[in-house]
């Protein structure tokens, strides 16, 4: 059993998309296994795609934003902050199975849903992490990770793979995703800010200073006075690279590789920060092994990723032909499938 937090400093990158993806192929890949996605983020994305998209996927949203009791991710943070250093172990009554609400997705699909109201709950979050006992910091950094023990023992401990989404900002909400994760996936897209977002997530998450004295993050300085684990960097993931325009494709060949040599400089400084896999795989010792192990770089897949994500059908179940997408008819061509499914496939293979 893993637990992923994918997350970057830096909004648009595919976060969402990805998460939506990955956990989709991930359960279509792994019958056997329970696939949950934990939305920690405010705005819900990955949510509204998984309970079937734009238009059904909203209405869903909606509907259990309103129900009673609140089944989704603001509902247990609610229950924290009543009890937020003693577990109250009701993890397990907010999770969704998600194929009951979109049939495209695998029935092996399980959804902790976003919520709006976490904005409005974080001061609250906040502020429990200070008074109260000694180490309150941690017991509430630990909430989220608590959340999925419960789940995960409301299943008896099946062999399951967890999914965080995560907002850009390095929120409340991104840490207790932080403390709750064994493993890092980090999206980038091919631009002079993510450079920058590559280098803060470092920073921010492991302390890494760019400049003797530079203040270093109180997620960093806590986790380490508790002697909290730290999540590894599994896999930097390269999305919507690929441009069809070639004079745009050699501009953005430049920024990637750019990217690229930052994430080499990260792994020559702090190569204790990533989790070496599969399982037992020889440390890279060369760049181009290195890339191999931790670099994917995922296309950009057009229309193909507008109708899956606003159907909320996966990529990998997605058909060529003419869609509906709110009452305009959008062709998705099978070119664009044979290119797109192998893509997202072999991302999730390298998935352990
Ligand atoms: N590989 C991709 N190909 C095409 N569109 C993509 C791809 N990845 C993400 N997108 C689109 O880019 C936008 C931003 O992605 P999103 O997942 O919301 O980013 P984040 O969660 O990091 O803020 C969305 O409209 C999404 O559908
Ligand atoms: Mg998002």
């Amino acid at each position: 059993m893993a637990i992923y937090a994918i997350w970057n400093n830096k909004g648009g990158v595919g976060k969402s998309y990805l998460t939506f993806q990955l956990a989709s192929e991930y359960a279509r890949q792994n019958p056997n296994k329970r696939v949950l996605v934990v939305d920690l983020c405010p705005q819900a994305n990955s949510s509204s795609m998984l309970l079937g998209g734009m238009t059904e996927g909203e209405e869903r949203l909606t509907e259990i934003h309103s129900s009673q009791p609140r089944r989704t991710i603001s509902g247990y943070i609610e229950d924290r902050i009543r009890s937020p250093y003693m577990s109250p172990n009701s993890g397990g009554g907010y999770v969704s199975n998600v194929s009951q609400h979109n049939d495209r997705i695998p029935s092996n699909v399980y959804l902790v849903v976003g919520d709006e109201q976490l904005e409005i709950q974080a001061s609250r979050v906040t502020s429990a992490t200070f008074p109260g006992p000694q180490d309150a910091w941690r017991v509430v950094h630990l909430w989220i990770r608590d959340l999925i023990t419960d789940i995960l023992d409301s299943w008896n401990n099946e062999d399951s793979c967890v999914f965080i989404d995560c907002n850009p900002s390095f929120s409340i909400y991104t840490e207790l995703a932080l403390s709750a994760a064994d493993r890092l996936l980090i999206p980038f897209s091919a631009d002079g800010s993510s450079k920058r977002a590559v280098k803060a997530v470092l920073s921010l998450v492991y302390g890494v200073r760019r400049h003797a004295g530079d203040p270093q993050s109180d997620y960093y300085l806590e986790s380490t006075r508790y002697r909290m684990a730290f999540p590894d960097i599994y896999m930097y993931i390269g999305n919507r690279l690929t441009q069809m325009n070639s004079s745009s494709a050699s501009a953005f060949k430049t920024v990637v590789n750019e990217i690229g040599d930052e994430i080499w400089g990260v792994w020559q400084s702090s190569p204790q920060e990533f989790c070496v896999h599969p399982n037992g795989s020889p440390t890279p010792n060369s760049k181009r092994s290195f890339k191999t192990m931790f670099q994917y770089e995922v296309n950009d897949a057009n229309t193909a990723s507008v109708v899956s994500g606003a159907l909320g059908i996966p990529i990998a179940s997605l058909t060529a032909g003419q869609k509906n997408v709110a009452g305009r008819s959008i062709t998705v061509n099978q070119s664009q499938l044979d290119k797109q499914v192998p893509n997202i496939t072999q991302l999730v293979q390298n998935i352990e």
